[in-house]
């Protein structure tokens, strides 16, 4: 069954086979006399035809703008060659950008559609899960520099979120796994049926490693539920959603030490089981929660212990430049049990010691 959602007034919407309606969904939204997709090289071969085609008859056809694929391109030289190329073709203020692709293109696209012209609409139409359940939604765009990742960019809201669970089906298994990461975290956060659900059905998920229809749209479906009530309920990120940074204050300190040798969803894993394990040596969470995620994150194909080369102490020490860090301490968001998070009086941040998230990593 189709759905529909709504964050700052613009329709997510999801259904197998929306992408061949693009077109009349984006000008439904958006009347505009100019349309830009952006998509990396391997999307555009892929879904890049369809993607134009969806457009006609047009009064002038999409203009579909390419970039290498690969988080390396995520970067200020390609915003600024997409930015010329959308100047030499004299784009106004009646464009819109079209981000076809994974959370590469969403952020970079986006950032393009941000700054072009002061900002002008832009579609977000994600092609991984990971873009779908996570990138898609909350309105963050902006590209990398060499001192770090993400730390060029601006909030700028899609007009509209066109996901078709059918493109999953030419992504690389590898690639849905690193999504699965983001899901398990969001039954963990918010939903304990659904992370039963994920549990039970990771089979069927990654049956031949392609979900069928059903199936991945009910796993869009209710993790970009969850995503939208918690970003709907705090958009400045004051409080509640700091809950969807559960596993990432350890995954990005992962991410950081191995420099970025551990894929995001990779580090996520490590981080949900090590930051369930100190929310049971702190009494927070109940015996046995660590153990449940990390029998999914497992089974989905996931890591649930520091690779060899790495120690607990440097991971520990790589927190303290998370920005999430606060003066002696870490803010954690913590789990109480499956689909409940711990910490609500304290803006869901929870202060955990070095010590104690030492010896958390250590029982890894
Ligand atoms: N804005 C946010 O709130 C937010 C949240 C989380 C992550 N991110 C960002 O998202 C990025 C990671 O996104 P990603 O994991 O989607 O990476 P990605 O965009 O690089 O896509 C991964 C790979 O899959 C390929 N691909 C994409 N869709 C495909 C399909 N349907 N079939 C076959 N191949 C396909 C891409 O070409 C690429 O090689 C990071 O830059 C991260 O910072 C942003
Ligand atoms: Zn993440």
């Amino acid at each position: 069954m189709p759905t529909a959602l709504t964050l700052h007034g613009a329709a997510i919407d999801i259904a197998p086979g929306a992408l061949a309606t693009l077109g009349a969904r984006v000008l439904a939204r958006c009347p505009a006399h100019r349309i830009v997709i952006i998509a990396d090289q391997t999307v555009a071969a892929l879904y890049g035809d369809k993607a134009v085609a969806a457009f006609a008859p047009a009064e002038f056809p999409p203009l579909l703008l390419t970039f290498p694929a690969g988080e390396k391109h995520k970067s200020r030289s390609t915003w600024g060659t997409l930015t010329d190329q959308m100047i030499a073709a004299g784009c106004g203020r009646d464009t819109v950008v079209v981000a076809l692709g994974g959370g590469v293109t969403g952020d970079l696209a986006g950032f393009v559609a941000a700054t072009y012209l002061r900002g002008i609409p832009y579609v977000q139409v994600p092609s991984t899960l990971l873009a779908m359940i996570d990138s898609s939604i909350g309105g963050k765009t902006g590209v990398d520099t060499s001192a770090g990742k993400n730390l060029v960019g601006a909030f700028h809201h899609p007009a509209l979120v066109v996901t078709d669970p059918r493109l999953l089906s030419t992504l690389p298994p590898k690639e849905l796994r690193l999504g699965l990461a983001e899901a398990i975290k969001h039954g963990v956060i918010a939903d304990a049926a659904y992370f039963g659900w994920i549990a039970t059905g990771l089979r069927q998920i990654l049956h031949g490693d392609r979900p069928d229809d059903e199936t991945a749209l009910r796993l869009v479906q209710r993790s970009v539920e969850i995503k939208v009530q918690v970003v709907r309920q705090d958009e400045r990120e004051a409080g509640l959603r700091k809950v969807l940074n559960f596993g990432h204050t350890i995954g990005h300190a992962v991410e950081q030490v191995t420099g970025y040798g551990v894929a995001h969803g990779e580090a996520v894993a490590i981080g949900m089981v090590a930051e369930a394990i100190m929310a049971e040596r702190l009494r927070l969470a109940e015996r046995g929660l660590a153990d449940a995620i990390a029998t999914v994150c497992d089974a989905a194909g996931l890591p649930v212990r520091l690779p060899e080369h790495v120690s607990p102490a440097e991971v520990v020490t790589a927190t303290r430049t998370d920005k999430k860090a606060r003066a002696g301490h870490v803010e954690y968001a913590l789990p109480r049990a499956l689909g409940e998070m711990a910490g609500s009086e304290t803006q869901y941040g929870v202060r955990v010691t070095d010590a104690d998230a030492l010896r958390a990593l250590e029982h890894l």
